[in-house]
């Protein structure tokens, strides 16, 4: 598995903290999150490395911004993304199990970095159902072809 990770300004301090989870789990990652204290744009950021899952360079993405809404909103305008904005192990899991969320999203201004280390984990540790949930998410996705 290989994993795009960015942030905005609001996101640094999970996204440092995902990144050291990354590396303790050997799993291949590229950061292309912001690097500065002054505010960006989280478009800025969402929009290209969800394009980048889209288009299979990437296997898994994690976001970070302040409330990991802005970020939500713009990966999931992007073609093929399915981004769970997810503040709990528990929803992280079922995104996964029944979501194949290809796009995990956080907000630093909602959840601290623990949690979002043990978020991250199990989102990323945890396989797609199948089954009933293949044929929900082909409906969607037959309805985003049509768009
Ligand atoms: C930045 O102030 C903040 O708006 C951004 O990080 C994010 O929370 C937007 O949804």
């Amino acid at each position: 598995m290989n994993v795009i990770i960015t942030a905005d300004h609001a996101g640094m301090t999970i996204r440092n903290e995902v990144k050291k989870l990354l590396d303790e789990m050997g799993i291949e990652y590229e950061d292309t999150g912001c690097s500065c204290e002054t505010s960006v744009d989280y478009s800025d950021y969402a929009l290209p490395a969800a394009e980048r899952v889209a288009k299979g360079e990437f296997d898994r993405g994690i976001f970070i911004c302040g409330t990991g809404i802005g970020m939500s909103i713009a990966a999931n305008k992007v073609k093929g993304i399915r981004c769970a904005l997810t503040h709990d192990v528990y929803s992280a899991k079922l995104t996964r199990q029944h979501n194949d969320s290809n796009i995990l999203a956080m907000g630093e201004r909602v959840i601290g970095p623990g949690l979002a280390r043990e978020i991250a984990k199990v989102w990323l540790e945890t396989d797609f159902d199948g089954g009933r949930h293949e044929r929900r998410i082909g409906k969607v996705t037959v309805y985003e072809d049509q768009q």
